[in-house]
Formats: structure tokens, sequence, C-alpha cells
């Protein structure tokens, strides 16, 4: 089948070009959209290709790593499906989703809203969240030698895009600058269903988390 060899090779594409990217968008980050972006999938009237490849390649070249240029990814993308012989029609609709999945540019301000992108953005988020969402968080603010937690700061729930990148802000904050927030933004029926058992988990950790912060547990 097609689908099956367009994704076998995909997958080796984006683990050769990611050998070596930091903790929150290496390989596994990749590897858990794909599949919970299967999961959604199966519940939705959605072209599996289109968002199983979108979801393959929606992080290959992040802007942030790429002096803020947010075309590199799409066209890396493009230049690749073109080169394992994937139809212009199926490729186009892939370089557009990877074009508007971005947190900045939310659900408003996509032109081109399809089902395949609704999948893939829930998807992505989902993996912001939870368990894995809140090791993520840590993880980055360890790369970004910011603090767990700092009372004397409160979150800053107003930042644009710019002040939100350069943020120096203790990590718990970022819970309720975004992580919190990810649940009322998703788009399909049963990624909200999942974005809402993680979201409990998180406001559950943040619970425990200040109680030992307090010697109370
Ligand atoms: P995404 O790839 O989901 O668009 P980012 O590149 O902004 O998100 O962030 C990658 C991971 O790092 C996510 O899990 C995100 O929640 C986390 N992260 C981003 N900014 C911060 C921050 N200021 N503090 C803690 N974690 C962050
Ligand atoms: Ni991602």
């Amino acid at each position: 089948m097609k689908h099956d060899q367009w994704i076998s090779q995909t997958i080796e594409f984006v683990r050769e070009t990611l050998a070596g990217a930091e903790g929150g968008h290496d390989w596994f980050h990749i590897e858990r959209v794909w599949k919970t972006t299967q999961t959604i999938a199966a519940q939705e009237p959605v072209d599996r290709t289109v968002a199983e490849l979108a979801a393959l390649l929606h992080d290959i070249a992040d802007a942030k790593f790429h002096g803020g240029n947010d075309e590199v990814g799409p066209a890396k993308a493009g230049a690749f499906l073109a080169s394992i012989d994937v139809p212009v029609h199926i490729a186009a609709q892939v370089v557009q989703i990877i074009r508007d999945i971005s947190f900045k540019g939310g659900r408003h301000e996509v032109q081109h809203r399809t089902p395949e992108l609704d999948v893939v953005q829930d998807a992505d988020r989902l993996d912001a969240i939870g368990a894995i969402g809140i090791a993520r968080a840590f993880s980055f603010g360890g790369y970004k030698q910011r603090a767990l937690y700092d009372p004397s700061v409160p979150p800053d729930m107003h930042m644009d895009a710019a002040t939100y990148r350069k943020s120096t802000a203790p990590t718990i904050n970022h819970f309720y600058e975004k992580l919190l927030l990810l649940k009322d933004r998703m788009n399909t029926v049963s990624g909200r269903k999942m974005a809402e058992q993680r979201h409990r988990f998180m406001e559950q950790y943040l619970g425990q988390f200040y109680a030992e912060w307090e010697g109370q547990r």
C-alpha cells in the first residue's frame, strides 16, 4: 500500500533529520504526536494519509531554530514529499498544515481550517499537557535555567508573542500562561476528551506541588 510506504519513508527521513534535536522536539515527540493523531483520526472524518504525514513532518524545522523563519519547515517538508513521489494534491495539504499548526497562529487566525489540521493540531497540543506535558515543561525550564517556582513572580496572562519568547519566569507560571489554557482550544470532540483528562491530572499535580512546597504533605 502506498500509504504504508510513504509513512515508513517519512519516519526514516524525520528520524535522521531530528537526530540530536533537543528533548521537547525530538523524534519521540513526533512519534507521540503521530500515535495520538492516529487515535483521534480513527474517530474523525479525515484523510488519514494527510493527517499522519503532517504529524510526522510538523516540526521538521522549528522556526525558533531557524532565526524565526517559519517557511523553512513547510519548504523542507514539500521537497521531501516530492522526492518520494507523493502526489501534489496530498503534499500541498500536508505543507499547509505545517504552516498553520503553531500555537501562536491560534484557531481564529488560520485561513484554511481543515479536519486534518484540526486533528494534528490537537495531537500536538495534547503532547504539551498531562504527564508528558509536565515533563516537557520542566525539561524546557531546566534548559533555560528557570526556577521551578517562585511565589513572588505571578503568572503574566497578557503576554504578546515577543514577551512570551523572552520570558524568564519560573516554570510553574507556564502552566497558567499556556498549559491550562489548551483544553479550551481543542478542535475535535475526541481531542477535547483526552485534553480534559490530562488537564485534571495537571490540576491534581499542581495541588500536590503546592502542598509539598508548604511542607504539608
Ligand atoms: P510547541 O512545540 O508545542 O509549539 P514550544 O516549542 O513553545 O511548543 O515548546 C515546547 C515544549 O516546551 C512544550 O511542551 C512547552 O509547553 C514547553 N515550553 C515552552 N515554553 C515554556 C516555558 N516558558 N516554560 C516551560 N516550558 C515551556
Ligand atoms: Ni510539535
